[in-house]
């Protein structure tokens, strides 16, 4: 009896590795907290776990091929006994063809099915080697759980509204994370509440578009849109500073941006992917806007009486991009002044309608506009950042780093700002502290604590 009970113990342990996005990231905190509640241990290494679990990305190929690699490493330890699972976008994607790429794994699940993840857990117990959950498109319900583990305890992920209804032509999410479906705003208020009598003082709203938000609520008096959500979620008392990821520009209103006027605790900073300077490559992907409805918003956001910080992500090497398209790219990044890009290889997506358009770009060319666009965004940070030399600003306090001396910390425009602070001083993660600036990077800035 006690052997066996040993014996169930140890499958009762679970190594869980994320990839990809910030929504992979807070669905592996609801992942994790779903599991500890069913009597589950998360260990830090394959080695312990009776379970190991991989919620995994597929928005490019690379991100892909990480997971098979992972599993081709571990899969000696299937001998032992140990379970493997393939959670997330790689999981719904491929659904079962991975017990036969991989024949160890044996659970495969989507993001739109773990809310069944209990039950898929029992499957699994009772030895069950092709365990599934791969709800496709057509689910209403969210992945809402009272037994998140998140992981930092200042600062916490919200989601609003998972899925996405756009189909940009490159793009899996619409087919890994099913339709669009928000949650109601009291739902959402009630996590940022309890977020706040926690002691979290930061919260970053997420969904893949969060600007097609929509309040599911019956209650008319109840219902708010996606600048009111924010608004309420900002005034939360005890609540600091408020971030949302990833906006549409298609649907980004001048609403978010009066929201921002209006409640301080709203974070000055919007990431707005604009994926193209080119109209035509635009419409090839099928953005639903156009170069200038996109500078448009920009414009919105340079009129705001508060500077805001832009970022964006960019695809190089789209099918059919030429030199001159690429070229209305680079100009583009000019004229906004972004504070950060993210620029990626167009990658072909098997099911996605751009996987067999013509014209494709060879990687070498890839690259080499991807290194242009970098080398060119560099130079602009390398300026843009300056302006913030001499200028006083909050940070929250994230660490130190003791070989350098420093602490670290973020601005309310996301930007890291590190610094020096009196001997003596010690400062608890999480506080914020105003930090007067003496030198600019790149990518991040350099100050003095003012005491
Ligand atoms: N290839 C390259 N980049 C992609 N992205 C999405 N799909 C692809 C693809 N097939 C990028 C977009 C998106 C970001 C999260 O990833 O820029 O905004
Ligand atoms: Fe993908 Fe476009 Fe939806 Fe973003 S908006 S998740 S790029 S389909």
């Amino acid at each position: 009896m006690p052997a066996q009970e040993q014996g169930s113990e140890k499958t009762k342990t679970f190594y869980l590795e994320t990839f990809g996005c910030q929504m992979n990231a807070h669905d592996s905190e609801k992942v994790v907290g779903t599991l500890v509640s069913e009597g589950y241990r998360q260990v830090p290494t394959v080695e312990e776990a009776g379970l190991v679990l991989y919620n995994t990305c597929s928005i490019r190929d690379k991100a892909e091929q990480k997971v098979f690699n992972r599993l081709n490493d571990y899969k000696k330890y299937e001998k032992q006994g140990k379970k493997f699972g393939v959670l997330g976008c790689v999981a719904q994607q491929q659904g079962k063809e991975i017990f036969e790429k991989a024949p160890y794994v044996s659970l495969v699940a989507g993001s739109a099915s773990y809310r069944n993840l209990p039950q898929m857990l029992v499957q699994l117990e009772a030895g069950n080697r092709r365990v599934t959950g791969l709800d496709d498109r057509e689910t209403d319900e969210c992945f809402e759980t009272e037994f998140t583990a998140r992981t930092n305890p200042h600062r916490g992920y919200i989601t609003i509204i998972e899925g996405c209804d756009k189909f940009c032509s490159y793009c899996v999410v619409p087919f890994t994370r099913g339709k669009e479906r928000s949650r109601t705003s009291e739902s959402v208020l009630a996590e940022a509440r309890q977020m706040a009598a926690l002691g979290y003082t930061e919260i970053q709203l997420l969904g893949q578009n969060v600007n097609s938000y929509r309040d599911p609520a019956g209650d008319r008096a109840g219902k708010r849109s996606f600048a009111e959500l924010l608004a309420a979620v900002a005034q939360v008392e005890g609540i600091r500073r408020v971030r949302f990821t990833t906006s549409h520009p298609r649907d980004f209103g001048r609403d978010i941006i009066e929201a921002i006027h209006a409640v301080p605790a709203l974070c000055d900073h919007v990431h707005l992917p604009v994926q193209s300077g080119s109209t035509r490559v635009l419409d090839a992907m099928q953005r639903l806007y156009t170069r200038e409805q996109y500078l448009e918003r920009i414009a919105w956001m340079k009129a705001a009486r508060r500077e805001i910080s832009i970022t964006t992500d960019i695809i190089v090497g789209f099918p059919g991009e030429t030199e001159a398209d690429f070229q209305e790219t680079l100009g583009l990044l000019d004229e906004v002044g972004y504070d950060g890009v993210f620029a990626f290889k167009y990658s072909p997506r098997p099911n996605t309608p751009s996987f067999t358009m013509l014209d494709a770009i060879p990687d070498e060319e890839k690259s080499r506009r991807l290194n242009v666009l970098l080398e060119t965004q560099r130079a602009l940070q390398k300026a843009s950042y300056q302006k913030h030399v001499g200028q006083q600003i909050e940070v929250m306090v994230e660490g130190r780093n003791e070989a350098r001396q420093q602490w670290q910390g973020r601005t309310s425009q996301n930007k890291t700002l590190n610094f020096t602070a009196p001997e003596g001083v010690s400062l608890e993660q999480g506080s914020y502290v105003p930090v007067v600036v003496t030198t600019a990077f790149p990518n991040s800035l350099l100050g003095e604590m003012v005491v």
